[in-house]
């Protein structure tokens, strides 16, 4: 039992997301190249270059919140929402089916992201790691806005080519 403290739960959450966000990294490019949609393919390079920045925040975190320090894991939820994206790729043709398999898969994986950096918010202010709280809520808040932007391209595009 190593997590005794919500300072210790913090970092444990922390270096999860740390790792989510790796494994986004390298399955971004994999779902652009997938997809047929170009909106839907330039929604995906953004976030992955969204998601570069994410990375850099969490260094940065890192550097001015004391004791904090990442450590190194894998998070399994995301090496499983990453695996079902690349059923998605395996199992549907490409096109307008496949698309809107991928944008589910992504949305997936955002709400999972929405859910940890929401606790990461809440336990930075309960920690008040003032500055780590106002990183995490840039990245919540990015998080928030590929969700809704997903769920657009969900309607306005996939369904009407369907
Ligand atoms: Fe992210
Ligand atoms: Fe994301």
């Amino acid at each position: 039992m190593n997590i005794k403290t919500l300072e210790d739960l913090f970092i444990h959450a922390l270096s999860d997301v740390y790792s989510a966000e790796k494994q986004i990294t390298r399955a971004l490019p994999k779902m652009a190249r997938a997809a047929t949609d170009p909106e839907l393919i330039s929604a995906f390079q953004a976030h992955l270059e969204q998601t570069h920045g994410q990375i850099e925040r969490i260094d940065k975190l890192v550097e001015v919140t004391e004791n904090v320090k990442i450590k190194r894991m894998k998070c399994l939820a995301m090496e499983g929402l990453v695996e079902e994206g690349q059923e998605i790729i395996d199992e549907v043709e490409k096109g307008p089916v496949r698309d809107a398999g991928l944008i589910a898969a992504a949305q997936k994986v955002e709400h999972y992201e929405i859910a940890t950096y929401g606790t990461l918010c809440a336990l930075a202010g309960l920690l008040q790691y003032s500055e780590a709280k106002n990183l995490l809520a840039e990245t919540l808040k990015e998080e928030k806005d590929t969700d809704i932007k997903l769920s657009k391209l969900a309607t306005i595009k996939v369904n009407i080519a369907s």
